[in-house]
């Protein structure tokens, strides 16, 4: 590749042999042995918009620089927003580069509703943020970039498997009220990265309520389980939030990256951000709605056009199949677990998350053959497994997201799984 860099010159014939050497050594998602980082498995539409993109590179955050883009962002952050039961007139939403961006973007979003002037004057001291403790780290990183620090992010008590104990909810609210600091706001999973689990957000928002606190719920991961009837009662309360992280590039088989930050109050989403760029906004006619007042960067790709192409391909009921066939091949996996004595599960699954162990004593040689377990299948090529710490204890959590990822798969997995623990347990352990 070095040479390549001084010399170029490619051709047809070395770009071919590039690509699938490149190809070798890459993740293959869509592989029926891939059940590792939440990772979408993309689908035909997304991979054409990444290729109209490629090549016309719109950088729509204004309209006059990509007024295709923005109608297509519109009109699926319009279908997202409908989703959650809220009203695109009252509602505001924005596309971003990611989840971890778009929790940056709904944090940065409830600073402003609570300081209003903090855009000129910086933040106040004291102020905090409450999370499970499994909330995902670009929550704390959030709090870091905001000036809060990573340390005004406290803990919410939560059961043995990280689930907020939504009871406690407005407890823990009063009590560091109490202790002099202001809680700026509070957030939930749906569901949380480590386990899959989903917070009970129906009690959390109503504590949220009563509080005055701001909810933002990172639904991530388990936002397009609004698309299946059959799954939507894990979100329950979800639009009595005040702001959800939702990323088409996990579950809605989109390309990294494309997530939505969803507003429930549109004012405070086109409140957040406060700019003079007079090189570019000197002309009181604008022909369209320009979204870069809604969003940290300054361009950024089309990223409703990935979501759009695979929403008109597959159709909403094909997306939620999709997503539903996720969900009962995890509970089907589940089943198998609980089958094998040779396996522990950690808690019967909410969403395509399973988290599970060998049935062994627990510990830290335990959790080191655990990791080098699951490093071995990776060596291997044949499955990728993810891996969580949960209750004290090291878990093999396996995600299923590729529509190959069958029964005889999984049973493959469990198989191979308990070959590879006991051949290794046999060695430095
Ligand atoms: C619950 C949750 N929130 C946020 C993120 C961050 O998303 P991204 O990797 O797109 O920044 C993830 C990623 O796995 C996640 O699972």
């Amino acid at each position: 590749m070095r040479t390549s860099i001084k010399a170029g010159g490619m051709t047809d014939s070395t770009l071919a042999a590039f690509i699938k050497a490149y190809l070798d050594q890459g993740t293959r998602l869509h592989h029926p042995g891939y059940m590792s980082h939440q990772c979408a498995v993309p689908d035909i539409g997304s991979a054409i918009a990444d290729l109209v993109h490629g090549v016309s590179n719109n950088a729509m955050s204004l309209f006059e620089m990509g007024a295709a883009g923005v109608a297509a962002e519109l009109v699926v952050t319009e279908w997202m927003l409908g989703k959650v039961g809220w009203s695109p007139e009252d509602s505001g939403a924005i596309l971003v580069h990611g989840g971890s961006l778009a929790n940056l973007t709904a944090l940065l979003v409830a600073r402003h509703h609570i300081f209003p002037d903090v855009w000129q004057h910086g933040m106040p001291q004291n102020v905090i943020i409450l999370a499970p403790a499994n909330a995902h780290v670009s929550v704390s990183r959030a709090a870091a970039i905001l000036g809060l620090g990573s340390r005004a992010v406290h803990a919410l008590p939560c059961d043995r498997f990280g689930r907020v104990a939504g009871a406690q909810v407005s407890e823990s609210i009063k009590a560091h009220h109490r202790a002099g600091r202001t809680v700026m706001a509070v957030v939930a999973n749906a569901c949380a990265a480590p386990t899959g689990l989903f917070d009970p957000l129906e009690e959390i928002a109503s504590a949220c309520h009563h509080e005055g606190i701001w909810l933002h719920v990172d639904a991530a991961h388990g936002g397009s389980a609004l698309l299946v009837p059959e799954l939507r009662h894990h979100l329950q309360g979800i639009a009595q939030a005040d702001s959800i992280t939702w990323d088409a590039h996990k579950m809605l088989r989109t390309s990294t990256l494309a997530a939505a930050v969803l507003v429930r109050a549109r004012a405070d989403l086109s409140q957040a951000f406060q700019h003079n760029a007079d090189y570019l906004f000197f002309d009181e006619h604008r022909p369209g709605p320009d979204l870069m007042h809604y969003t940290i960067e300054g361009s950024k790709a089309e990223l409703g056009l990935k979501v759009f192409l695979n929403l008109a391909h597959r159709g909403e009921a094909g997306l939620a199949e999709y997503v539903h066939s996720r969900h009962r091949a995890a509970r089907r996996f589940w089943l198998m677990i609980l089958a094998r004595k040779e396996f522990e599960g950690l808690c019967e699954p909410e969403s395509n998350l399973v988290c599970f162990r060998y049935a062994d004593t627990p510990g830290p040689d335990s959790d080191r053959l655990h990791i080098a377990v699951r490093n071995e299948l990776m060596q291997q090529g044949i499955f990728h497994l993810a891996s969580s710490f949960v209750d004290n204890r090291r878990w093999w959590r396996a995600t299923i997201m590729a529509p190959s990822t069958d029964a005889p798969t999984l049973a493959r997995l469990l198989d191979t799984l308990v070959h590879t623990y006991r051949k290794l347990s046999q060695t430095a352990f």
